[in-house]
């Protein structure tokens, strides 16, 4: 039986090895233009709880994974997480200047070169995750795809433009659903099939229950998102609290209040792990890290 002590370990260790990939895979601060990769650096380094990384490693413990590939898989898919957060803070979306417990990349460097180093950051992302690796290159060009489609507009970018649209508007359970699968459960079904696909042995059929535990979890990390921004402090989110109340964004909390909100992503939680009883004790960490989820305090 795993315990919490093993969860911790196993995501410290993870967090550490993500760390050390983004490390290398990113440009030297001091290489031309010192500047841009200074802030890329800023905003991708030493800071955030991984998730996205964590969920594409855990799926990829379902089975005889190639371990090149799992390692730029995750260090993609959290370069473009960052560049979705250096962008989402910038004054033409949510206006922020607290990012990770440090001042936002537009505060640090100015608006110019943080549009630039989302920009690099996210081109940057796909140069990593099309590296030589083991694994067949229809399977590496299937990856690239998919990261590619849940960062466009029908994935992350869509969705922040249909909160961008709605501020100040009301908006219904289907409607805020759809938002929130685009602009965050679009990356984290991303993380959980890129992980999956790094594996071979993995068929059609544990895709798509993989996929339905994804969708489950990206909507429940959003919904306690909403939540903690409306109950937890400044200083232990990293990021101002109270900012969607502030901007008069559209949540779960708004449509729904504090405790059923909790209740519902505490559902879609119990919901995802069901999925993953066919996959036994290789799937531990997907469960721990969707219990993970609902449990967090940032
Ligand atoms: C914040 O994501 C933005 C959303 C998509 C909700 P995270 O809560 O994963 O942020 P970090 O990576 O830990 O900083
Ligand atoms: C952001 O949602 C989703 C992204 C694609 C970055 P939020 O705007 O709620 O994220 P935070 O609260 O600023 O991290
Ligand atoms: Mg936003
Ligand atoms: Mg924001
Ligand atoms: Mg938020």
């Amino acid at each position: 039986m795993s315990t919490v002590n093993d969860l911790k370990a196993w995501q410290q260790q993870a967090q550490a090895q993500t760390e050390l990939v983004l490390e290398r895979v990113l440009p030297a601060a001091a290489s031309v233009p010192a500047t841009l990769h200074e802030a890329m650096r800023y905003s991708a380094l030493d800071g955030g709880k991984r998730l996205r990384p964590l969920l594409v490693l855990a799926a990829s413990e379902l089975g005889g994974a190639d371990f090149n590939a799992v390692e730029q898989a995750m260090a993609a898919i959290e370069m473009v997480h960052v560049y979705s957060l250096v962008h989402d803070d910038m004054p033409a979306m949510d206006n922020d200047s607290l990012r990770r417990g440090k001042p936002t990349c537009h505060v640090q460097y100015g608006e110019a070169t943080a549009l630039l180093a989302g920009d690099a950051l996210q081109t940057q992302a796909f140069d990593v995750l099309s590296r030589p690796t083991g694994l067949p290159a229809a399977r590496q060009l299937k990856m690239v795809s998919v990261l590619a489609k849940a960062s466009g507009s029908l994935g992350m970018a869509g969705g922040q433009a249909i909160d961008l649209a709605h501020v100040g508007k009301p908006m219904n359970q289907a409607e805020l659903e759809q938002m929130h699968g685009l602009k965050t459960g679009a990356l984290i079904r991303a993380a959980v099939a890129l992980g999956a696909l790094c594996c071979p042995d993995l068929g059609e059929e544990d895709l798509q229950r993989l996929d339905q535990y994804a969708a489950k979890l990206g909507l429940a990390f959003q919904v306690i998102d909403d939540v903690l921004d409306c109950e937890a402090d400044t200083a232990t989110l990293g990021k101002t609290a109270g900012k969607d109340a502030d901007n008069d964004k559209p949540t779960y909390v708004k449509l729904m209040g504090l405790a059923e909100a909790r209740r519902y992503a505490e559902t879609l939680v119990a919901d995802a792990v069901a999925l993953l009883s066919p996959f036994g004790d290789k799937a531990c960490h997907l469960r721990q890290l969707a219990e993970f989820v609902t449990a967090r305090k940032h």
